[in-house]
């Protein structure tokens, strides 16, 4: 969600009355109990949510992606009084347990922090991948559809322009509110628990036409091509404009869904980018004008090989050229991206000193194995994962000291969260480093 003091500090100016939000009937009722308790306590949390914000009402929505199969070591206690506990406690923030029914709006998981085949790769103890198992079996049953990826986009949850969502991960809600032009701010694990039971989200901030208008003007003046080109804009831009609106003019080629995952998921890790515009790309801007639909443009940013460099040598902070890890698919990888590393890797071997894990969604798992492609990559000596990440995780292969990726958001992470250091590079650099045990990429 937006920093308070960014340049969307403006939004909302109740936000210091903190006036009662106006209920449908409708609302009212769930909130009065009259529909169970569970629907009384998600409507007490986005009430709270909703006048702490400064909302004026509730939006109905009817596609909620949030984090609900929690699996982490911290969560066995909970896991033990069931998994209604575990919904209670940490989807609602209700200190009653109380007995959750099916959902009401379309609703997935998003990434999981085990992969449920290949958690003894990860190094997950087995009473923590039997407990997501049961966690996974629970909130199915209750209608949370087991997507487990931070990309539900690519796996069938495709929101259309205009619809009010309630979306986590940094990454998918840039793609969901830029490239699909859907309507979402960053929920939170409560927030979307709440929703999810009520088909109801505070109406604020990304949701209101007037606050997805441009702020900052960029001049893209290098090539922007490939994928690491895109990791590149988006991990500069998102240190420059925080958490603004770009706007994308100049020399940046046409963009598949591939080069937008990267770049947004880039532009959200350095900044809080929710939302940018690429006139004649992108469904809200036709034009740079209709971008910023009126909106003073508060600074021209221009990117040129200068600060293509600084991205680059911000991200690259390892030292060490021995590779111990390569990661592979954050945001995770498209089926075109596997296809492509499996054929980077045909008939060679990975370095006994280093290990390769490419992240896919799981459905694409299944595509990847009927076409060969995990063969080609497993054969190889790689592993293809699914339902997780290490920054997720916070699991690495033992020892890994220095790490290799394509994607600025891993490289951005896994040093803070875990002590590693990283390259960043393109998918064939990261191949190479697999095979080689050794970092030789470089910026062209
Ligand atoms: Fe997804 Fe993990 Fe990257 S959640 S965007 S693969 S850090």
């Amino acid at each position: 969600m937006a920093k308070p003091g960014g340049v969307n500090a403006g939004w909302n100016s109740r936000i210091e009355g903190n006036a009662p939000m106006k209920l449908t009937d409708h609302e009212k009722a769930m909130l009065d109990g009259t529909q169970g308790r569970a629907k009384a306590r998600a409507m007490d949390l986005l009430v709270r949510y909703g006048e702490a914000l400064g909302a004026e009402r509730l939006v109905e929505t009817n596609n909620v992606a949030g984090a609900f199969n929690a699996s982490t070591p911290s969560v066995r206690e909970l896991a033990r009084k069931g998994f209604d506990a575990v919904y209670s406690e940490l989807n609602l923030d209700s200190p009653e347990v109380v007995e959750v029914p099916h959902m009401v709006a379309n609703t997935c998981q998003l990434i999981t922090g085990i992969d449920n085949e290949q958690w003894r790769v990860q190094g997950i103890p087995e009473d923590l991948a039997e407990q997501q198992k049961q966690g996974e079996k629970f909130f199915g049953s209750r209608g949370i559809n087991m997507l487990a990826t931070c990309t539900p986009y690519q796996v069938g949850n495709v929101p259309v322009k205009g619809e009010h969502c309630a979306w986590m991960e940094s990454s998918a809600v840039v793609y969901c509110n830029a490239v699909l032009g859907a309507r979402t701010n960053t929920e939170g694990k409560e927030s979307t628990g709440a929703a999810a039971l009520t088909g109801r989200i505070p109406y604020w901030g990304y949701h209101i036409a007037d606050n997805r208008r441009g702020t900052h003007l960029v001049d893209v003046a290098v090539d922007v091509d490939d994928v690491m080109d895109w990791g590149l804009l988006g991990y500069y831009l998102g240190e420059v404009v925080d958490d603004g609106i770009p706007v994308l003019t100049g020399r940046c080629r046409q963009p598949s869904l591939i080069k937008l995952k990267h770049f947004g998921a880039a532009a959200a890790s350095s900044g809080g980018v929710e939302m940018y515009h690429i006139p004649d790309v992108t469904p809200e801007a036709r034009s740079v004008e209709e971008a910023f639909g009126g909106n003073r443009v508060s600074a021209t940013v221009r990117y040129g090989e200068a600060e293509r460099r600084i991205a680059y040598e911000n991200l690259n902070c390892a030292t060490d050229r021995g590779v111990d890890f390569v990661m592979l698919g954050c945001p995770h990888n498209s089926i075109d991206q596997v296809w492509l590393i499996a054929s980077l890797l045909e008939g060679r071997k990975i370095s006994p000193n280093t290990q390769l894990w490419v992240h896919t969604p799981r459905a694409l798992r299944e595509v990847a194995d009927r076409n060969g492609y995990t063969k080609m990559i497993t054969e190889a000596g790689g592993f293809v994962m699914s339902d997780t990440c290490p920054a997720i995780s916070r699991h690495m292969p033992k020892g890994t000291k220095v790490v290799a990726t394509d994607s600025a958001k891993q490289a951005h992470y896994l040093p803070a969260i875990t002590g590693v250091s990283a390259w960043f590079g393109s998918v064939t650099d990261c191949v190479e480093a697999a095979i080689t045990g050794r970092w030789s990429g470089g910026l062209q």
